[in-house]
């Protein structure tokens, strides 16, 4: 018996592993995406050196996104900029609204993460979403904190994208920015990589996919996964029901047979006679072996 209740602990183990309610959930939109990004950013923040970059970590669930934080007094920001903060270039001039002290920086990289929450419709990315946002750095262990609108009040900010895709004949690159709500604006691009913002958001390079197979094709392929994964674990979780019912009516028969092949020893032994009741009365039963006892006016009509 132990034996068996092991094996169907294993196989109901196995089956809730299978599902796929068991992955952590993912950010649904690209405002939550930016918190969760913000709190990760901001862990990599431990006694930080004031203008120095810091690499951040991301969730296992989103591996393919870069973050990093970097910490500025604002009047350093606005007297000096930074020269060079990964892909960005920011120049002098640079304010933040409201006013605080000291800000952190938090860069994103979506890399291959871009299209599920940054995509166009009617465009393919050439580069992966690149994000610059600015936080109070007051509390470095703070959550859930609103973006500071940064603005540069001179020269605009410059991103210097490194990976991108060639353009294909006859189509024309653009610069997409996405304000905070994913609103997308688009402008041109300079010398093949170049976008300039005069605002915090996301920004990536796009070309007008009509050039390209549609992208609505890999959606529908990893549509088509996720529906399969579904079907495979109800499927799944069936045939380890019907197992498991099989296991059940065994172990079941099993016990039955035990107890009638006891029932069946007592009774050849002649000693703890089980007693069952016939009609009225109660008289002595052994099962199977024997003719039923039966009372005799049974039989008067
Ligand atoms: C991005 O790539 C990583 C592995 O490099 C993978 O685990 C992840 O699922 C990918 N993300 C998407 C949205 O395809
Ligand atoms: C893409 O370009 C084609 C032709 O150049 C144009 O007809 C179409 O409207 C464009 N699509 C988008 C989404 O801009
Ligand atoms: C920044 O955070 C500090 C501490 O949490 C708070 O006192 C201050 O009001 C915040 N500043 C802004 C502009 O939110
Ligand atoms: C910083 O934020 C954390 C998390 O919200 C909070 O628990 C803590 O009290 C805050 N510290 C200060 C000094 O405001
Ligand atoms: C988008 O860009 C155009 C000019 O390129 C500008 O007139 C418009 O105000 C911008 N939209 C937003 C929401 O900033």
């Amino acid at each position: 018996m132990g034996l068996l209740r092991s094996l169907v602990m294993m196989l109901l183990l196995i089956w809730f592993l299978w599902l796929p309610g068991h992955r952590a959930q993912l950010p649904n939109s690209e405002h939550e995406l930016d918190a969760l990004l913000q709190n990760y950013a901001y862990k990599a923040l431990v006694r930080p050196k004031t203008g120095l970059p810091y690499d951040g970590d991301v969730p296992p669930d989103l591996i393919g996104i870069k973050v990093a934080a970097l910490r500025l007094r604002s009047g350093s920001l606005r007297r000096k900029g930074v020269p060079m903060y990964k892909e960005f270039e920011i120049p002098v001039g640079v304010i933040e609204r409201p006013y605080v002290e000291r800000l952190v920086l938090v860069y994103q990289n979506l890399g291959n993460w871009s299209e599920r929450y940054y995509s166009l419709a009617g465009y393919t990315h050439l580069a992966p979403v690149l994000g610059l946002l600015a936080y109070n750095a007051s509390n470095l262990s703070a959550t859930n904190l609103p973006v500071l609108d940064i603005r540069a009040s001179g020269d605009p900010l410059t991103i210097k994208f490194s990976d991108v895709k060639s353009v294909p004949d006859g189509f024309v690159a653009m610069c997409v920015w996405f304000d905070l709500q994913g609103n997308p604006n688009f402008s041109n691009v300079a010398s093949g990589n170049e976008c300039s913002t005069i605002q915090q958001g996301h920004f990536a390079i796009v070309v007008n996919s009509t050039a390209f197979p549609p992208p609505s094709r890999e959606h529908g392929k990893k549509n088509k996964s996720k529906v399969w994964i579904i079907v495979g674990s109800v499927l799944g979780g069936l045939l380890l029901l019907v197992l498991l019912l099989f296991l059940v009516l065994w172990v079941h028969k099993l016990k039955e047979r035990k107890k009638m092949q006891q029932m069946e020893r007592a009774a050849d032994v002649g000693e703890a006679l089980q007693m069952t009741s016939v009609g009225e009365t109660k008289a002595p039963a052994a099962m199977v072996t024997r003719t039923q006892p039966t009372l005799e006016n049974e039989y008067v009509p």
